[in-house]
């Protein structure tokens, strides 16, 4: 007997719930450093190309496709594809990667989560308050991580208790259900984290020429810095290459998690107007709160060479030494420090709940579990994967998930939903059912977009790729030597890990056979 799917409660809240899951620690920290490597205001060219031509299409191919197969009683991309290509034995195993994907990136993505957590605790209880310095701060850092051993921190004890306590507010929340605790998280998380961003954006914008002695290094010429266009570096295909991979990553296309949002809604439910206004939330708070932040704040008290020089030790050190460096020489900055943590900590766990949905989905509906259940299973499954990026975080183990997880499964995940929605599905069934309970119409020109662009679009990004890095990877050029044997078994626990979701996918269906 088919099982009742869960539903939304409501609209506000589905959208509050996709935008959520979108507007997350890439909005923050990882878009104004994209940004400033890539051509400041010139990067945005590209990436608003790469918005209109991959980021919205799949937006909407997503929410259709996710509303389509729930509608059969599917959640996740295995019974979706089947579903959608009834004749092809196989195409259920590429839907692994829908599982697979944002199951590999929770695993560190809930670790750096439990970091804004606990920072935003140092923050107010002054713990970081003597690091006044930028090596005494990302000493601070290491010794939290267990990096190293410091006057700040003897033990990994403080972080994993923090990993603790978010991985359990994460697993409590999807106890509560879709209604129950997706959607209500979201509802009141996004617009604490709207009124967090408002307040943090507020500040720097006003924070002048701290510097008396160096009055260029003021908050306009700040946000010149990112901002001011570098147009020669739109030759470059690296950075025609970020602007698509930061679309990806930052609207949670080609994870997999909206289209088992999308599941829940209901056959009339608008998807048009739905996946706009996600697109439209986590756009603004990209592009005008997190482009206001952490680039004008640091340019005004290390200037251009110094802000320069820390965009390019990465979006972390931005996060977690320049800006706590930062509000402890503003007034009031434990406070605002508390904000600016408080805020990550808001978005991380927004993004999350959603990355762990599709593996909670895919047990109750291909194995008829009961929700709690499969989150109990989830949860023990997530802990024990979690364990290595904790404790072998300086070993390249979190890079390799992050590269697997967030950046190539993405985009191959994208091109075969793509094909399979404009080529497979056929663009004439497709535009039917992207219309259905639509409140406005999509402008024609999409049907070429989506048949033609997104996917040639997307088959260039992954032909590039293969052509430039596919044996430098494969042969771990990039890793260093010392980290090689990590790297390797973190790939061999990949493999392991997309075998074991494959058979389970085998074992659905066989039982589904018989049934
Ligand atoms: N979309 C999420 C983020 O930007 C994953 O962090």
């Amino acid at each position: 007997m088919a099982k009742t799917r869960h539903v939304w409660g409501t609209k506000f809240g589905i959208i509050m719930a996709v935008a959520g899951s979108a507007v997350g620690l890439g909005n923050f920290l990882r878009f104004p450093v994209q940004a400033a490597s890539n051509g400041g205001g010139a990067f945005m060219i590209p990436y608003f190309i790469s918005l209109f031509l991959l980021g919205i299409p799949l937006m909407w191919i997503e929410w259709t496709l996710g509303r389509y197969g729930g509608g059969f009683g599917h959640g996740t991309a295995p019974g979706i594809f089947h579903t959608m290509w009834k004749k092809n034995r196989f195409i259920k195993y590429f839907g692994v990667i829908g599982i697979f994907g944002p199951l590999v990136i929770l695993i560190y993505y809930t670790y750096v989560e439990s970091w804004t957590l606990a920072y935003s605790w140092f923050a107010i209880t002054g713990k970081y308050a003597s690091a006044v310095t930028e090596s005494s701060m990302s000493s601070f850092l290491s010794g939290f991580q267990g990096l190293e051993k410091n006057s700040f921190f003897s033990n990994l004890v403080p972080a994993y208790t923090f990993f603790l306590i978010t991985f359990l507010t994460n697993i409590i929340v999807m106890y509560y259900g879709i209604k129950g605790g997706i959607e209500k998280l979201c509802k009141i998380a996004m617009p604490l984290l709207l009124i967090c961003g408002i307040i943090i954006m507020a500040r720097v914008l006003t924070l002048g020429a701290p510097d008396t002695a160096r009055p260029s290094w003021n908050i306009a010429n700040g946000l010149g810095f990112l901002w001011n266009p570098d147009f020669s570096a739109l030759k470059s295909a690296k950075v025609w290459l970020a602007a698509a991979g930061q679309t990806f990553f930052t609207l949670s296309v080609g994870i997999g998690v909206i289209l088992t949002y999308a599941s829940y809604l209901s056959k009339g439910d608008d998807v048009v107007l739905s996946g706009l206004s996600a697109v439209s939330t986590n756009e603004l708070v990209e592009v005008i709160i997190g482009g206001s932040i952490i680039i004008p704040a640091a340019f005004v008290f290390f200037g251009p060479a110094g802000t320069e020089a820390i965009a390019r030790g990465g979006a972390f050190n931005l996060g977690f030494v320049t800006m706590p460096l930062i509000f402890s020489k503003i007034l009031g900055g434990a406070f605002f420090g508390c904000v600016w943590f408080l805020l990550l900590f808001l978005a991380g766990i927004t993004s999350s709940v959603s990355l762990a949905q599709p593996a909670v989905a895919f047990l109750e509906d291909e194995f008829n579990i009961s929700r709690k259940r499969a989150v109990l299973i989830l949860g023990v499954a997530f802990f024990v994967l979690c364990q290595p990026a904790i404790f072998l975080l300086g070993k390249g183990v979190v890079n390799e998930l992050d590269f697997w997880g967030g950046t190539f499964c993405l985009v191959l995940f994208a091109t075969v939903e793509t094909i399979l929605f404009a080529w497979v599905f056929g663009m004439d069934n497709a535009w039917k059912e992207i219309h259905h309970g639509a409140d406005m119409n999509i402008p024609s020109v999409y049907k070429f977009i989506i048949k033609y662009v997104t996917p040639f679009f997307l088959l260039t990004i992954l032909g590039f790729w293969a052509y430039q890095e596919w044996w430098p990877v494969i042969l771990m050029k990039n890793v260093p030597e010392t980290d090689r044997a990590f790297v390797l078994a973190t790939r061999f626990a990949l493999i392991t890990l997309f075998i074991v979701l494959s058979i389970l996918v085998k074992i659905a269906w066989r039982k589904k056979r018989i049934e």
